[in-house]
């Protein structure tokens, strides 16, 4: 399969969309080596049967403060519902979803390059009743009209796609005049440089301490399997070819301008709570699944959640935009109208 293949065998989504493809050849992930949409659809196949677990991504209260937190944070106040909504690199859901959960839009599309993902979010959705429908798709050709959308999301998506002048002129392109974009959770320049630093010295302090054995037999052992470990990090050598971007938020901005996007606006969070974050992730990562409990899972989401805070309130005043983790941008399409709100809900129509 080649990136550009993508559409010879039914999985089930309702079109004629490829099936999922969680076990790549070696050949496959020699070819991914030079196709970055190849080793997007190869890596994220293999890892949606297991992302939610991975992420802590779940459809409750936390996730649905979370994602209308982000959304709230992009779009410069509080989320008005909106009609229909598109998510580009949907993942499992998480962000749509969470997102119609909290009542920021009434119905979606969710859309991916990996089949396998857009059948776990089409999957998630249903259980939890919402209307939703899916497709596989580049978000570089995205498969709808034009003016189909009041609202097009994505979180975590943009640092992954190749051309991404292409893919806002396809945002604005699918949005009804005056409909809105947001995109939240994607890597600075300079946050992603000392993320990489802080996991990666982690993993090694973590995976040598247990070893020791104190660690690997008198405590209980906290040493994964060889073998896990090893899969970990055949996972990472796919995952650095797959993320393809930093960004700084003002050249992300002039992006979107070039595009033709109004009212565009970057804004970025998490300094210390990404110092806190990223090596607690690869903690959590090189130790044995459900070794921690959940009581470590308490204490690190509170941490975490103290940190956010400290970064809002306190240092995003007196730091620069681009010393923090994470980038969020979002704009309006041209064509007139106001932006497509409270105006958008199906009974105001
Ligand atoms: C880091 S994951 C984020 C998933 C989800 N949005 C979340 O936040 O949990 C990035 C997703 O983008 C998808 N993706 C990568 N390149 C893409 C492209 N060109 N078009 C559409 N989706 C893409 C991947 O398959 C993957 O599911």
């Amino acid at each position: 399969m080649t990136s550009t293949d993508l559409s010879t065998t039914s999985d089930g989504t309702g079109s004629d969309d490829p099936a999922p493809n969680p076990h790549a050849t070696a050949e496959q992930v020699a070819a991914a080596r030079a196709d970055p949409k190849l080793a997007n659809v190869l890596y994220h196949d293999w890892e949606a049967g297991s992302y939610d677990e991975k992420w802590s991504i779940s459809y409750d209260e936390r996730c649905i403060d979370y994602a209308v937190g982000r959304f709230e944070l992009a779009a410069g106040g509080p989320a008005a519902p909106y009609g229909r909504a598109l998510e580009l690199g949907c993942g499992t859901g998480f962000f749509l979803l969470n997102l119609m959960q909290g009542g920021v839009a009434f119905s979606g599309s969710v859309t991916d390059l990996s089949p396998g993902m857009v059948q776990v979010a089409l999957r998630n959705a249903a259980g939890l009743g919402l209307d939703v429908d899916g497709r596989v798709a580049d978000a570089e050709r995205i498969p709808y009209d034009d003016d189909t959308f009041d609202l097009v999301v994505g979180h975590a998506v943009l640092h992954h796609i190749p051309d991404l002048d292409a893919t806002f002129r396809e945002v604005l392109r699918v949005l009804k005049p005056g409909g809105r974009f947001v995109f939240a959770g994607e890597p600075t320049r300079i946050g992603d440089r000392y993320a990489r630093r802080l996991g990666q010295a982690t993993w090694w302090v973590t995976t040598r301490i247990t070893r020791l054995p104190l660690l690997s037999g008198w405590l209980g052992d906290w040493r994964r399997p060889q073998a896990e470990l090893d899969e970990s990090s055949r996972a990472a050598a796919l995952e650095s070819l797959v993320d393809l971007h930093t960004f700084d938020p003002d050249e992300l901005e002039a992006t979107a301008r070039a595009a033709g996007a109004l009212q565009v606006r970057a804004v970025t969070e998490e300094l210390s709570a990404a110092f806190f974050g990223w090596p607690v992730r690869t903690f959590e990562a090189a130790v044995p699944p459900g070794r921690l409990g959940i009581g470590w899972a308490m204490f690190a989401w509170r941490t975490w959640e103290r940190f956010s805070g400290l970064d809002a309130r306190v240092l995003s005043r007196v730091v620069p935009r681009r010393f923090f983790y994470n980038a969020l941008i979002t704009g309006v399409a041209g064509g007139g109208g106001p932006d497509l709100g409270p105006g958008s809900r199906p009974d105001q129509r």
